[in-house]
């Protein structure tokens, strides 16, 4: 069929006059040259093979995951229950989809395995994280019939932090003075429950999401599109006060904070197709595009607000985030498709060069240098974090869906 169609159109050529054949020509030139990867895919995954490759090597128990690199230089090592244990098996399915070769799989199996008995923690908001990450890569991936009890039991976990009174689930047991504190993050630990909806069948896993992501956007976000950290609620679902946690200030943008944003919305409007929720996820992208303070290389600092920029650390986590979530936004914006995949191109492009991306068998085997986890706390401040690693190799599949 293809060969039929190359001669038609080569046929086809011959017969144009010179002129009409040298625009047509162009044409196809001028379109093939737009469509053009720029960032280099295959190289990145082969580093990041070799990377992972280095981390299997040095992480044969299985309880202890790769989080990040500690102040003085050794692998920062992390239980089960840290809400961070899904990425790696997460990104290890990465590696099996991009080169569905088998030892990806089964080390991918092996770390998804060894997040299961989280599917009864109900402690935590972050299930999402923990369980969909490996187990929902892992089941899209293979079809392995084993992986789906263990993320129903998680959703039913989860669900279990949600209070209809309130109408949102409770991130954190308690923070500072607040009894129920939600946070911007936990949009991200909606798509498990949406999968959850249609696996299971129970339109409540829906609803709870909608009513969270609804009074999300009711109560988190500023009249700019930027969000505060947490909001914690009075038992009557009234306000008690909105602040931050690992932001600069209360009012402070907080990058990861509107990348967990960008990215829930994008995927609110997949899960439900209400504009509302497109409307959110662009006005997000435009408030962190446009930003006075966004750096030349597009890599965000920690905060857009950060107390001593331009001296502040640069979060690729946070970069790597918004790179994936504009790679989707733009599958659903006719009129700003082209702005976002731009931006996040040149995101990974600047991911991809060595001022991001570690030399192989550097870097305590993490792929990405400088993200930052909690400035005011001074944790994982210009390290490598797990999270980073797992939404770039999203984001470089999510790009060479899209250039193919
Ligand atoms: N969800 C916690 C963080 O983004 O650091």
């Amino acid at each position: 069929m293809k060969k039929i169609y190359h001669r038609s159109i080569i046929n086809m050529m011959l017969r144009l006059p010179g002129s009409l054949m040298l625009l047509f020509v162009g044409c196809i030139f001028g379109y093939a040259q737009k469509n053009r990867p720029v960032v280099d895919v295959d190289k990145a995954f082969q580093l990041a093979a070799k990377q992972y490759q280095g981390m299997l090597a040095a992480h044969t128990d299985v309880t202890k995951f790769p989080q990040s690199t500690k102040p003085d230089g050794s692998p920062d090592n992390r239980a089960a229950s840290w809400w961070c244990s899904g990425f790696f098996g997460g990104s290890l399915w990465y590696l099996f989809e991009y080169t569905r070769d088998n030892k990806w799989r089964e080390a991918a199996d092996t770390w998804t395995m060894a997040v299961e008995q989280q599917k009864f923690n109900k402690g935590t908001h972050d299930l999402g994280f923990m369980l969909y990450c490996p187990f929902g890569n892992g089941y899209r991936l293979t079809g392995n019939q084993k992986y789906i009890e263990p993320m129903l039991t998680g959703a039913a976990s989860l669900s279990t932090r949600f209070n209809p009174q309130i109408g949102l689930i409770k991130s954190w047991e308690k923070h500072d003075n607040c009894n129920y504190p939600v946070i911007i993050d936990n949009m991200m630990n909606l798509e498990f429950l949406f999968w959850a909806a249609r696996q299971s069948g129970d339109k409540k896993f829906y609803n709870l999401s909608v009513t969270h992501a609804d009074n999300t956007i009711k109560n988190h976000f500023r009249s700019d599109f930027s969000s505060y950290h947490v909001v914690c609620y009075n038992p009557d679902g009234s306000i008690f006060r909105k602040k931050t946690a690992q932001g600069a200030n209360d009012t402070s943008a907080w990058a990861r904070g509107q990348a967990w944003g960008l990215y829930g919305y994008t995927m609110m409007y997949r899960e439900t197709r209400d504009p509302k929720y497109l409307r959110q996820a662009e006005g997000i992208a435009a408030f962190m595009m446009n930003h006075p303070n966004l750096p030349k290389d597009k890599i965000f600092y920690w905060d857009f607000n950060a107390p001593n920029l331009p001296n502040e650390e640069r979060d690729a986590s946070a970069a790597a985030i918004t790179s994936s979530a504009l790679l989707e936004l733009a599958n659903f914006s006719k009129a700003n498709k082209k702005k976002y995949i731009d931006f996040a191109e040149k995101i990974l492009v600047s991911l991809s060069s060595p001022e991001y991306t570690a030399e192989a068998g550097t870097n305590n085997h993490f792929i990405l240098k400088h993200s930052v986890g909690h400035k005011p706390a001074g944790s994982e401040v210009n390290t490598p974090i797990v999270y980073a690693d797992y939404y770039y190799l999203e984001a470089l599949l999510r790009y060479r869906g899209m250039k193919k």
